[in-house]
């Protein structure tokens, strides 16, 4: 018997195109003797679609037209119930459209790679490839991942944060904190966005506010670093769960602008546009602190399946920062993997065998009490003690 796997793909997200390539060639790498593919398509509205016309990429020049010919599904949230149903009632038979063993998540960004989206398949108790809702809600957004990353006492570069409110209404003492803690330049950005959207550089004060303006257009949470001015970008994708994890070949993004931008990373030509050097060019003891610093960030962040965590190098000092994680990275990292001799239909096999162990881990612990307080006498009698 074939494993059923449902790809997950689109979103309500910036970064909803690139998901639907990334989760094609997933799709394309799985064996198909040893695995049943169905594609889950979410468009932007939020609904899901199943159905063949979804592996074709060209068909997404006109989204309208192709999820009118594809089939509108959808779960319940009911615990064990692992069943696609189709919205559409057939006349006659079944409404259920398929069965699932396993998902695999191959979404990006806000709603999606934020934990949101897992948490549905927590609920409805599938196993799921990739990190936990609180990994995931941990790694999306910026300004959290920072404090746990600075806790764990993983280097990353100084930040101030605030919300949108603060930004509006106390403007002069944000302005103050990023001119005493900091200093120009900085880098404003959204915390909980990806793809480079809402974030820029500012050099003055002037600057400042026109970027905090913008970022507060993306975000409510809103973040302001230190702009670290000789920059060299370097990933590393990590590969395992919290008790065994390898990382892989160092990659070097290598970009037009000051900021890599959601131009340099996919216009020019698709995704395989954006320059990169594998392996990365770095002297073998920060190669090593560079894949380091991308272990721990995946431990310390209790993550599964696999990850990118993207690093700068100041070049003035030599030192390294952790940037960012990525839980559910472009690609899915395969290329990073496939350099470093794991092919993408090994790295898909490992995606859903890791999955099925997390099941049988998480089964094994108790969830409930066997006392039920009501037949025991209990109740509210006394108040409720929390
Ligand atoms: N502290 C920083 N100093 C210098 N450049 C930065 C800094 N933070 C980000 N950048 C630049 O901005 C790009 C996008 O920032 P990043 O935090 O990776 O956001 P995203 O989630 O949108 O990829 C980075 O790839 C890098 O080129
Ligand atoms: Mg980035």
């Amino acid at each position: 018997m074939k494993t059923v796997v449902g790809v997950f793909f689109g979103g309500r997200s910036t970064e909803h195109e690139i998901s639907i390539i990334s989760a094609n060639q997933a799709i394309n790498a799985f064996n198909p003797d040893k695995y049943e593919i169905v594609p889950i398509y979410i468009s932007k509205e939020g609904r899901w679609y199943t159905g063949p016309e979804l592996l074709t990429l060209s068909n997404y020049k006109d989204m309208a037209s192709l999820t009118a010919r594809a089939q509108e599904v959808y779960m319940r949230p009911i615990y064990g119930d692992f069943n696609l149903y189709s919205v559409r009632r057939p006349l006659f038979g079944k409404d259920i459209v398929k069965t699932l063993d396993v998902a695999v998540p191959v979404l990006h960004g806000t709603n999606v790679e934020d934990g949101k989206f897992e948490g549905v398949l927590e609920t409805i108790g599938l196993p799921y490839a990739g990190c936990s809702t609180l990994a995931s809600a941990n790694g999306m957004d910026k300004i959290t991942m920072k404090m746990i990353l600075r806790a764990e006492g993983i280097p990353v570069v100084d930040y101030i944060w605030c919300t949108d409110r603060q930004w509006a209404t106390e403007r002069d003492a944000v302005i103050e904190r990023v001119e005493k803690e900091l200093g120009y330049p900085v880098i404003v950005k959204p915390a909980d966005l990806g793809s480079s959207i809402g974030i820029g550089a500012a050099h003055d004060r002037s600057q400042l506010i026109t970027r905090l303006d913008e970022a507060a257009r993306f975000s409510r949470r809103l973040i302001v670093e230190h702009m670290v001015e000789q920059l060299r970008e370097i990933n590393c994708s990590v590969l395992g769960d919290a008790d065994e994890f390898e990382t892989s070949v160092l990659e070097e993004p290598i970009k037009a602008d000051e900021i890599l931008s959601y131009g340099d990373k996919y216009m020019a030509g698709g995704m395989h546009a954006a320059q990169k050097r594998i392996p990365a060019e770095l002297p073998d003891a920060l190669a090593a602190e560079c894949r380091r610093l991308a272990a721990e960030t995946f431990r310390v962040l209790s993550c599964h399946g696999v990850s990118r965590v993207d690093l700068i190098i100041d070049d003035a000092t030599g030192r390294a920062y952790v940037n960012e994680i990525n839980t559910i990275p472009g690609s899915l990292s395969y290329y990073l993997w496939e350099a470093g001799g794991v092919t993408f239909e090994q790295l898909m096999d490992r995606l859903v065998k890791l999955a099925l162990k997390r099941r049988r881990d998480t089964e094994g612990k108790t969830l409930t009490f066997s006392g039920n307080i009501f037949a025991m006498g209990g109740g509210a009698k006394g108040g409720i003690k929390k």
